[in-house]
């Protein structure tokens, strides 16, 4: 038959179908997020998320060894503390867990990059991302103190902050802050667009920073908008981002494009604890194939634009780059 074009020409050897792969995936745009928690020798498998686990400080640099071994060059770090109080104080405390954390990881990797995640939901009592006044966040109130934990991260040793805490300005609050002290270059990756999103279950699990009541609806962002996203990203850009993160990543693959399409600053999508359990949990009882999955998501995410990719799966992911299974 007479034909002039066959896009099958280009797809007849595993050689040439990478020849003309449209997307790349490099590990050093992976990062790892882990849990870190108060106390000696723990390392708890996190029953939400089978194959994550929190560790203590003690524990934790196994964990890294293998990460940096595998070609993971990035963490982020959340914290678990002892005890949680109103105004979340082991956010910002110098021997928080997570301050204890960046310290012991870049005393013994020092060109490991350790980012710090900014909120206060895994330190209040209530779970709320902020500072409540009369039971609603107060948004004003809360960036002071968002600045401070930012602070107390880079005090610390962490090479980056991210806030995900959605308070409006908290960019700008930050940038301030982290100037004032003479960290004129530290970077911000902002989780600019941030979405009320129920597959952050396992992760409030995992760190036990589900809301007392209600839900984050009032600062996380309506899944039904993607217009919005550029609203977000547009602000974190004008207030001193340097990354921007659109969060989840397997849903929200038009807001990744239309962000990377619209704004000049590397784009990050974290692939969140729910897009990590339904994989895991699906594999478990067999119904798919666990590292096919894994590759092709994120492979999706890559393709939608992102330039970093947060991921429980970033281990996994650089043994699948070196198998030449991706990438
Ligand atoms: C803290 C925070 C959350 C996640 C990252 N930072 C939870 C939330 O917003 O409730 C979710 C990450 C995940 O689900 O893997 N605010």
């Amino acid at each position: 038959m007479e034909m002039n074009i066959r896009p099958r020409r280009l797809r007849t050897g595993a050689v040439l179908r990478k020849m003309v792969r449209e997307t790349r995936i490099d590990k050093s745009s992976l990062i790892y997020p882990m849990f870190i928690k108060e106390g000696i020798g723990i390392e708890e498998e996190i029953p939400t998320m089978p194959g994550q686990y929190r560790y203590s400080i003690d524990r934790m640099p196994f964990a890294l060894e293998k990460l940096w071994k595998a070609g993971v060059g990035s963490v982020m770090f959340f914290g678990i503390p002892e005890h949680k109080d109103a105004c979340g104080s082991g956010a910002y405390a110098e021997d928080g867990i997570v301050q204890k954390a960046f310290r012991e990881a870049k005393r013994q990797f020092p060109d490991l990059c350790c980012i710090g995640d900014v909120c206060m939901c895994e330190y209040t009592s209530h779970g709320h991302c902020g500072i409540l006044s009369g039971g609603y966040v107060d948004n004003d109130k809360t960036l002071d103190y968002l600045a401070r934990i930012a602070l107390s991260q880079v005090q610390a040793g962490a090479d980056m902050v991210a806030p995900s805490d959605m308070m409006d300005g908290r960019v700008g609050a930050i940038r301030r802050m982290l100037d004032q002290n003479g960290y004129l270059e530290t970077p911000i990756m902002s989780y600019a667009v941030k979405y009320a999103s129920a597959f952050y279950g396992p992760f409030r699990d995992a760190a036990g920073s589900a809301p007392a009541f209600g839900d984050r609806k009032s600062y996380q962002m309506d899944y039904h908008n993607s217009r919005e996203a550029l609203k977000e990203a547009l602000l974190d850009v004008d207030e001193g981002a340097d990354i921007i993160m659109v969060k989840p990543a397997m849903a929200y693959g038009d807001v990744i494009a239309k962000v990377k399409e619209r704004i000049h600053l590397p784009v990050a999508a974290y692939s969140v604890s729910g897009e990590y359990a339904l994989i895991k949990g699906a594999a478990s009882l067999g119904y798919v194939d666990e590292a096919a999955m894994i590759c092709e998501a994120a492979a999706g995410a890559y393709r939608a634009g992102v330039d970093l990719y947060l991921t429980y799966f970033a281990r996994e992911i650089a043994g699948f780059i070196d198998e030449g299974r991706i990438g």
